[in-house]
C-alpha cells in the first residue's frame, strides 16, 4: 500500500492553475524530493498532501485514508523553512507541545522529548530557548517536534534553505540518519539540485504554469549516503539528469500557448 496516493489533483487560486492533473503514488519508506523553478507548485503539492489546503480536482490518499482523516490521525510532521518555533517556550516544551495537544502523559512526554534531543544531537540545550539557538540548531528543533510522536509522513518545505552551505550539508547527513532510524516516509521540497540527488530515493521534477510533474528520476546511488557520496560519479552523472530534466520541462513547447489561454 502507497504511504501517499494523488489521484489526479488539480489545483486552482482563482484563474491560476497552480497544479494541473497530478499523479503520484510513494511507498513506505521513500524519500521523494520535489523539485523545481520558483512558482511551479512544489509548495502547493506538499500542502494538498498534509491538507493544509484542498484539492480543486481530484484526490489524496495517505495511509489509505483521506488526508484529512489523516491529519485527525496525526499521521503528519510538516517542517517549514523557517523554524516556526514558540519563543516563549524553551526547547524541550517546543518538542512536547504536539505531545501535549495529543494528551500524552507527563512521563511519557519526557522520556521522548529526551529521546528526540538525543536523536537530533541537541541533549543539553533542553531549557534554552530559541532565540538562543543558531538557525540551524533552530531548525533541528523544529524536527525534533515534527517527529516526536512518530509520524508516517514527514513533509519538509524547504526546511534548510535559509541555512549556509556548511549547516546545510551536516543537517543533510542528520535527516538522513534520522530518517534510516524511524523508518518514515519524507516528502522534502528544495531548489537544489546536489540536495535533492544527494537525499533521494526519487526526485520529482516539476514545471510551471501550470504546475506539473515533468519528470521522474530514481536515484540509484548506494545506501547509506556519505560524505564520499558528492564525489561518485554517479552523483554527477545524476544531478546532470535532473538538471536537464529541469530544462527540459521549461523549455517544453506549449507551455506559453496554456498559459496565453489562461
Ligand atoms: N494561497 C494562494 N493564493 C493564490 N495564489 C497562490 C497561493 N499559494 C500559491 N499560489 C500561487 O500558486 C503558484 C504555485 O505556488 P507554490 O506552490 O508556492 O510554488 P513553489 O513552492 O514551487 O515556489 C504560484 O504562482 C503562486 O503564486
Ligand atoms: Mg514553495
Amino acid at each position: 500500500m502507497s504511504v501517499v496516493h494523488v489521484d489526479q489533483v488539480t489545483k486552482r487560486f482563482g484563474r491560476l492553475t497552480a497544479l494541473q492533473e497530478i499523479d503520484l503514488s510513494i511507498e513506505e519508506g521513500e524519500f521523494i524530493s520535489l523539485i523545481g523553478p520558483s512558482g511551479c507548485g512544489k509548495s502547493t503539492l506538499l500542502r494538498v498532501m498534509g491538507d493544509l489546503t484542498d484539492t480543486t480536482e481530484g484526490k489524496v490518499i495517505v495511509n489509505g485514508k483521506p488526508a484529512r482523516q489523516a491529519r485527525i490521525d496525526r499521521d503528519y510532521g510538516i517542517v517549514f523553512q523557517d523554524a516556526t518555533l514558540y519563543d516563549w517556550r524553551t526547547v524541550s516544551k517546543n518538542i512536547s507541545l504536539p505531545l501535549e495537544l495529543a494528551r500524552w502523559d507527563r512521563k511519557r512526554r519526557a522520556a521522548r522529548v529526551q529521546e528526540m534531543l538525543e536523536l537530533v544531537e541537541l541533549d543539553g540545550f533542553q531549557d534554552n530557548y530559541p532565540w538562543q539557538l543558531s538557525g540551524g540548531m533552530q531548525q533541528r528543533v523544529s524536527i525534533a517536534r515534527a517527529l516526536s510522536f512518530d509520524p508516517a509522513l514527514l513533509l519538509m518545505d524547504e526546511p534548510f534553505g535559509a541555512l549556509d552551505e556548511m549547516t546545510r550539508e551536516r543537517l543533510n547527513m542528520e535527516l538522513l540518519r534520522i530518517w534510516e532510524h524511524s523508518g518514515s516516509t519524507v516528502v522534502f521540497v528544495t531548489h537544489s539540485i546536489a540536495e535533492a540527488v544527494f537525499l533521494s530515493t526519487r526526485v520529482v521534477v516539476m514545471s510551471p504554469r501550470p504546475g506539473r510533474i515533468s519528470s521522474v528520476v530514481q536515484i540509484d546511488l548506494p545506501q547509506p549516503r556519505t560524505a564520499a557520496t558528492r564525489e561518485e560519479p554517479r552523483f554527477f552523472e545524476l544531478v546532470t539528469e535532473v538538471r536537464e530534466a529541469l530544462h527540459l520541462g521549461a523549455d517544453e513547447p506549449g507551455r506559453e500557448r496554456t498559459e496565453a489561454t489562461a
